[in-house]
């Protein structure tokens, strides 16, 4: 009888496990239908769609021009999508919303000129990189912050939840560090006064630099890291056509054409 019960209870564990993996719904949000690319088959939020979340406030990986996202990310995933014959969708959130709404199912994916780090990795799966980034300092021309170990003591301020945010928190503690929503604000407050530096990616401080008067970068490399797409673990049919797809685009120079569009050479 013991016996019976137990192979009972196997079974009906694996009833669900194979229910869970036919519908393939953490909490109901997955619910698309296959995509089929030759020999690859995946799964999509919505069918025939690629929905990808990003943070808009990021010259040059995405910024708003008009009312159209553009910029290096949403080129890259739309050249992405394409190759997987699927339409782009561009949804705009708080940065820090991101991996969430990929964990949770809301979209396929997030490309924000995003770092892999060891913490995200827990969360969510990583493509293959496509770009490099740098941490940055900007100060205001003539501050006495001329390295990053003048930091120590002054008020930074970061873009919520990035890895600018995480270093600065780590190294000079959370009482010297303001956090703004987008890496703009943060700029903005550097202009009036309001922190003594900024540390954010390299290619956002080049342009915010460019737009706002006396503000300089420090000549400094505060940390090199590398960017990429983020997936859900729950959807590795997805993260192989993606990187697939994107390994493709990098070998065949498309990735460095969308780079160099975007970035010139110093
Ligand atoms: N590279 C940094 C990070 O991953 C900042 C990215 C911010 N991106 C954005 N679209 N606002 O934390």
């Amino acid at each position: 009888m013991k016996k019976l019960f137990k192979s009972y209870f196997l079974l009906a564990a694996a009833l669900t496990l194979v229910m869970a993996m036919l519908c393939g719904c953490g909490d109901g949000a997955a619910t698309g239908a296959n995509a089929d690319n030759g020999a690859a088959t995946f799964t999509t939020v919505t069918e025939g769609k690629l929905i990808m979340a990003t943070n808009a406030y990021f010259p040059p990986y995405e910024y708003y021009e008009g009312d159209a996202i553009v910029g290096i990310d949403a080129e890259v995933a739309q050249a992405i999508a394409d190759k997987l014959g699927l339409e782009l969708e561009i949804q705009d959130m708080e940065f820090g919303s991101i991996i969430t709404a990929v964990q949770t199912g809301k979209v396929d994916m997030g490309l924000a000129g995003m770092t892999v780090t060891e913490e995200r990795l827990q969360n969510v799966d990583f493509t293959t990189s496509y770009a490099t980034g740098i941490q940055s300092v900007i100060v205001p021309e003539g501050s006495e912050i001329t390295s990053v170990d003048d930091l120590a003591g002054h008020m930074i301020g970061v873009q919520l939840s990035t890895t600018g945010d995480i270093y600065a928190t780590e190294e000079f503690g959370a009482d010297y560090v303001e956090q703004y929503n987008k890496g703009a604000d943060a700029v903005l407050a550097l202009t009036q006064g309001k922190v003594d530096a900024v540390i954010i990616d390299n290619q956002p401080a080049l342009s915010f630099v460019a737009a706002n008067e006396g503000l300089i970068i420090l000549d400094t490399e505060y940390a090199i890291e590398d960017y990429a797409a983020c997936i859900s673990k729950n959807n590795p049919d997805l993260m192989n056509a993606v990187n697939k797809a994107l390994e493709e685009l990098i070998a065949d120079g498309t990735i460095q054409e969308i780079l160099d569009k975007y970035i010139k050479a110093e």
